[in-house]
């Protein structure tokens, strides 16, 4: 089995230098693939950081050029690369840039693949299919090149998308990593845990970025983690905004907005309003955070301030919150 493994790593590792290779040196790679990635302001540097790469648009280019190589085909099949349908199999990935996806320890366990075409009838993204390397809930995207920086700095921000792992990456933020869209799952907070106990998330500025990063903040504080958020102008992303207002000016935008969970969560919930249902009901909804919260010290740090911010009584929000401790004991 460890043979079998190893293959499957061998024949990803082939995939992602054929798909290099094909941006770099295939005039269609270069005019359609590289020009994408030059128009979307990555440098040649950051392009060869990420290993990213284009996969020609044919039925079997891959297949064919393995083929020849002498890899066995099964192993493409298993490490996601190949659809075979009745009678038929041709690569999954054609006509895309690509986003090779490591492990910590960097080896290529699976791709994202981006569609060029602005009327694509598929996908935006199509990604490998889980395979034996690949569970989608336990990796994060850009783990492998952000791992040591998040031990330096003490600190993962933790965003969506593929390009805003990339953008922030090559505007000197390199503690970033990408849920790529899914909801965040337990193993990919402990796999954050592995490096730092603070986190400062960074999701799109839409309602469905918004919802969440709510449910991402729950889930880390109850995880142990330190949880911080910043919100984007509605429309913008980490990627899109970071190139709207530069690496400096972002970054500024960065340390003045990072907001604790409890500030976060309050300013979303009743900034502008004096609706005392919705108050009551914001108070209940950051009680129910802090409840999460394993460690009793910090609880008692977050209700003072949840106080403060909010002009609640301690006292009220201490009973409130240790009837929600009661229920889940
Ligand atoms: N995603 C996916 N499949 C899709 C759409 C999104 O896997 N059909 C994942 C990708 O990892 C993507 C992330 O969800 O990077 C965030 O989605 P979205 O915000 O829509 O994409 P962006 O990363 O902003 O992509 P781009 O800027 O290239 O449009
Ligand atoms: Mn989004
Ligand atoms: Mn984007
Ligand atoms: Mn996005
Ligand atoms: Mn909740």
């Amino acid at each position: 089995a460890q043979n079998e493994r190893e293959s499957l790593f061998i024949t990803l590792n082939y995939a992602k230098d054929h798909f290099v290779s094909n941006l770099w040196e295939s005039e269609e790679g270069r005019n359609i693939g590289l020009t994408y990635f030059k128009e979307r302001s990555f440098s040649e540097e950051t392009i060869k950081t990420f290993e990213l790469g284009y996969a020609l648009d044919q039925w079997q280019g891959l297949m064919d050029a393995s083929a020849k190589k002498g890899y066995n085909e099964t192993y493409l099949a298993r490490a996601g690369l190949k659809i075979v349908k009745e009678d038929k199999a041709y690569d999954r990935f054609r006509g895309r840039v690509t986003f090779p996806i490591h492990n910590v320890s960097g080896k290529v366990i699976a791709f994202g693949a981006r569609t060029l075409k602005s009327n694509e009838k598929g996908p935006k993204y199509l990604n490998s299919p889980e395979t034996e390397l690949y569970t989608k809930s336990k990796i994060l995207y850009g783990i492998f090149q952000a791992k040591n920086e998040i031990r330096n700095q003490a600190n993962c921000y933790l965003v969506e998308g593929y390009t805003d792992v990339i953008s922030l990456y090559q505007g000197g933020i390199k503690n970033v990593v990408a849920s790529s869209g899914t909801s965040l799952t337990e193993d990919q907070i402990k796999l954050i845990k592995r490096y730092t106990e603070n986190v400062t998330v960074l999701f799109d500025g839409d309602k469905a970025g918004i919802k969440a990063s709510m449910r991402g903040i729950d889930m880390m504080l109850s995880g142990g983690l330190n949880v911080k958020a910043v919100r984007f102008p509605e429309g913008e992303d980490p990627d899109s905004y970071s190139k709207q207002l530069g690496g400096t000016a972002f970054k500024a935008y960065l340390d003045e907005n990072s907001l604790d969970f409890i500030s976060f969560k309050t300013e979303l919930y009743i900034t502008g309003t004096n609706d005392p249902i919705k108050r009551a009901e914001a108070i209940r909804e950051i009680v129910h955070s802090i409840s999460l919260i394993p460690d009793p010290i910090k609880r008692t740090v977050y209700v003072q301030q949840c106080s403060n911010k909010l002009g609640i009584e301690e006292g009220t929000l201490i009973s409130e919150l240790n009837k929600l401790l009661i229920k889940e004991s």
